[in-house]
C-alpha cells in the first residue's frame, strides 16, 4: 500500500498525532486527505477536506460519509485518556464511546467505499492495549477491547480485500500525555512509523522506539500464534464448506 495518490480519512485530525498523519501523508503525496475534527479546521493544503466528525455522534458520521466520493486508507486516530480508578463506570463507558464504538462505528460506516478500493483500516491503540497501565486504567480497558475489535474486523474483512492494522505506539509528546514524566517521542516521528508500517502492509505497528522494542517478541508471541491459528483453522473451514 502506498502513501502516493490515495486518498485517506484521518479521525482526531486537528492536534496531536492526528495533525502529524495529517502532514505526513501530504508530505508522501496523498491525493486527498479527509480531516475529521469535532471544531472548524482550516488547513493551507488544498488536498485537505475538513469534515465535522465526532466519532461517538452517529447523524455527524452519516453525514461526514456522504461527503467522502471514495477512500483507500481510514485512521482512526481520535482517542481519550483520562485518570481513572475503576471507581466510575461512567468514566469507563466515556473511553468505550470513544476509543472502542468510535472506530467500529465509523468504520462501518465507510465500508463500502473501503470495500470498492480494497482498502486498508488503520486503528491507533496503544501498548496499554498489550498491558494496562493502572492510572488510566479504563483507557487500557478501551484500548485492548479496541484491538480485539481490529483482529476480529482483520479476519471478517480479509474476504473483502480490506486489510486491518492496528498501531501500538508507547509514550507519545502530545496534549494527551502532558501530565506523565517520561521518555516520548514526538508525533511526526510517530506519524512516520504508522505510515511506514501501512506501507510495508504491517499488521501491527510500532511506531516508535519505545514499541519498537517489542515487536519481535509480539510477531513470535503466543497470542499473535493463536490468532494466525484461528485464521487458518476459518480458511480450512471454508475450503472444506460447499
Ligand atoms: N499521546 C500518547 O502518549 C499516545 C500513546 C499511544 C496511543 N495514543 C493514541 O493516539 C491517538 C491520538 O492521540 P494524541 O496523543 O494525538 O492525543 P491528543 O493530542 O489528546 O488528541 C486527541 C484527538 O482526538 C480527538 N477526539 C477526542 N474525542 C473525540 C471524539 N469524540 N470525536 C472525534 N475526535 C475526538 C481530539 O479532538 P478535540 O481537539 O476536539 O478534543 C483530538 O484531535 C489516540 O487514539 C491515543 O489513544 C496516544
Amino acid at each position: 500500500m502506498n502513501i502516493t495518490g490515495k486518498t485517506i480519512l484521518v479521525t482526531g485530525a486537528n492536534r496531536g498525532i492526528g495533525r502529524a498523519l495529517v502532514d505526513e501523508a501530504l508530505k508522501r503525496g496523498a491525493r486527498r486527505v479527509y480531516a475529521g475534527t469535532r471544531q472548524p479546521l482550516t488547513h493551507p493544503d488544498a488536498r485537505v477536506t475538513p469534515l465535522t466528525l465526532d466519532v461517538t455522534n452517529a447523524a455527524q458520521i452519516q453525514a461526514a460519509v456522504e461527503k467522502v466520493a471514495s477512500l483507500d486508507i481510514l485512521i482512526n486516530n481520535a482517542g481519550v485518556a483520562l485518570y481513572d480508578d475503576l471507581s466510575d463506570r461512567a468514566v469507563i463507558e466515556q473511553h468505550l464511546a470513544v476509543n472502542l464504538f468510535g472506530p467500529y462505528s465509523v468504520t462501518q460506516a465507510l465500508l463500502p467505499l473501503l470495500t470498492r478500493s480494497r482498502g486498508a483500516v488503520v486503528n491507533v491503540l496503544s501498548v496499554a492495549a498489550l498491558a494496562p497501565f493502572a492510572p488510566i486504567a479504563a483507557y487500557s480497558i478501551s484500548k485492548a477491547a479496541a484491538l480485539s475489535l481490529t483482529q476480529s474486523l482483520r479476519v471478517l474483512l480479509a474476504a473483502r480485500g480490506v486489510s486491518v492494522h492496528a498501531v501500538l505506539p508507547g509514550p507519545v509528546d502530545t496534549d494527551m500525555s502532558r501530565g506523565i514524566d517520561i521518555p516520548k517521542s514526538s508525533a511526526e516521528s510517530v506519524a512516520q512509523g504508522i505510515l511506514d508500517g501501512v506501507e510495508r502492509g504491517d499488521e501491527e505497528i510500532f511506531p516508535d522506539p519505545m514499541s519498537g522494542s517489542i515487536a519481535e517478541s509480539w510477531r513470535n508471541g503466543a497470542a499473535k500464534t493463536l490468532e494466525r491459528g484461528n485464521a487458518a483453522l476459518l480458511e480450512a473451514q471454508a475450503t472444506r464448506s460447499p
